[in-house]
C-alpha cells in the first residue's frame, strides 16, 4: 500500500473505532430507538430521547458523516434499511457485537501484561465490561437460530431435519443459554435435546426453557460420557473456544451412535494466515480471537486455538479424533461454515 493509501487506511481504522462506540452510546442513551420513530432536528431528537440537545447534535454529526443517519437540514433521518441492522429482533441486528467489541477495550490492560509474562485473560474479568456497556454476546445468535436453525443451517444437511422430524437424541455441546435448543425442540418435538455447558449461570439461564424434550446440564465436555449414545450433537461456535479441544472431539466421537453425526458450526477461515488477506471479516476475527478466544484459553493453560484456527486444522483435528467422513458446508453466515461429520 502507498503511504498516502495508508494514511487514508488508519485513518479509516480510527473512524471504524470512533464510530463503533458511538453506537455503543446511541444504544444505551435510547438515541436510536428515539430516532427510529421519524425525522428530527437536534432539538427534537433530544426532546423525544430526553437527553441535552448540544451532545445530540454532536453525536448527530457522527452519525451523518459516518453515513449511519442522513441529513437534509433541519432534519436527522435515520433510515429504516439502516436501522434494521442496530435495532429490532432479527438475525440482522450487528448491535451484540459492536457492543461486545467495545468491551473488549476494558481487558487490555491484564491482555497487554499476558503478552510480557504469558497466561491470559480469564472469562470472568469480561463480564463486569460486558455488563456496563449493555452487550449480551448470546442475543446475535438467538436472532440467528430462530430465522436460520432449521431451514439454513439444518435443512443444508441431507436427511437430516427427516431424522429430527423422526426422533433423534440430540446433545447441544456448549448450549449456553439454549438459544439453539429453545428453536430446535419447538420445531422437532419428537427429537430429545439435552444442552452441555461449563458454565453454571448460562445453563441456569438455560433452565428457565420449559420445554418437554429439552434439559440442560451442566458439564465439562472434555469429560462427555459415551453413554447414552446420542444420534446428533450440535456445536454451535463452541468449538474452537474449548481448553482442550483434541480431547472434547474424540468425546464427542465416542458419544456417537454408530450411524451418528456431529454437527459443528465454527468459524470459515484458512488456518494459513496468507490465505486470509483479502477476506473482509479475517482482521475482525483474528482481533476478537485474540482479545477473547485466545487469552481466554491461555488463562487456563488451554490450546488456544482461536477464532481462526481455520479449515485445515479443522480438519486434521476431525481426523485425529475419528471422525472419517467429514463435509464442510456454507452456512447462512458467512463468517460461519458447518462441518458435518461422520464416524
Ligand atoms: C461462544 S459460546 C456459544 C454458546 C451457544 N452455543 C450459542 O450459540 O449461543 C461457547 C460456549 O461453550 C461453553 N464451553 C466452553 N468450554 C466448554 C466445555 N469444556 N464444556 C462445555 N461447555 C463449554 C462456554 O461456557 C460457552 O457457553
Amino acid at each position: 500500500m502507498e503511504a498516502e493509501d495508508f494514511a487514508a487506511h488508519l485513518t479509516a481504522t480510527m473512524t471504524g473505532s470512533a464510530l463503533t462506540m458511538l453506537i455503543g452510546v446511541g444504544h444505551r442513551t435510547g438515541l436510536f430507538e428515539a430516532a427510529a420513530r421519524g425525522r428530527a432536528t437536534s432539538a427534537e431528537l433530544a426532546e423525544r430521547a430526553g437527553l441535552q440537545e448540544r451532545y445530540v447534535r454532536e453525536w448527530l454529526g457522527a452519525m451523518v458523516t459516518g453515513g449511519i443517519f442522513t441529513y437534509a437540514e433541519p432534519h436527522y433521518t435515520f433510515p429504516p434499511e439502516h436501522a434494521r441492522f442496530l435495532l429490532g429482533e432479527t438475525a440482522s441486528n450487528m448491535m451484540s457485537s459492536l457492543l461486545t467489541l467495545s468491551a473488549f477495550t476494558g481487558i487490555l490492560p491484564d491482555l497487554e501484561r499476558a503478552f510480557a509474562e504469558g497466561g491470559g485473560v480469564p472469562r470472568s474479568a469480561y463480564g463486569p465490561y460486558l455488563e456496563t456497556l449493555g452487550a449480551k454476546p448470546g442475543d446475535s445468535w438467538k436472532h440467528i437460530y430462530r430465522e436460520h436453525l432449521v431451514d439454513g443451517f439444518f435443512g443444508a444437511v441431507p436427511g437430516l431435519t427427516d431424522r429430527l422430524t423422526a426422533g433423534a437424541r440430540v446433545l447441544d455441546l456448549g448450549c449456553g443459554t439454549g438459544n439453539a435448543i429453545a428453536v430446535a425442540a419447538r420445531a422437532f418435538p419428537a427429537s430429545r435435546f439435552t444442552g452441555l455447558d461449563i458454565n453454571p449461570n448460562v445453563v441456569e439461564q438455560a433452565r428457565g426453557i420449559d420445554l418437554p424434550n429439552a434439559g440442560f446440564a451442566v458439564g465439562d465436555a472434555a469429560e462427555l460420557s459415551a453413554d447414552p449414545p446420542y444420534d446428533v450433537i450440535t456445536a454451535f461456535d463452541a468449538v474452537h473456544d474449548q481448553d482442550r479441544p483434541d480431547v472434547v472431539l474424540r468425546r464427542v466421537r465416542g458419544a456417537l451412535a454408530p450411524d451418528g453425526l456431529f454437527f459443528m458450526v465454527d468459524t470459515d477461515f484458512s488456518s494459513d494466515v496468507a490465505a486470509n488477506v483479502g477476506n473482509p471479516l479475517a482482521a475482525l476475527t483474528y482481533s476478537i480471537s485474540l482479545m477473547y478466544c485466545t487469552t481466554t484459553s491461555l488463562a487456563e493453560g488451554g490450546a488456544a486455538l482461536g477464532a481462526m484456527w481455520g479449515r485445515e486444522k479443522a480438519r486434521q483435528m476431525l481426523a485425529d479424533a475419528g471422525f472419517r467422513h467429514v463435509d464442510v458446508l456454507d452456512s447462512p453466515r458467512p463468517q460461519n461454515c458447518i462441518y458435518v461429520c461422520r464416524p
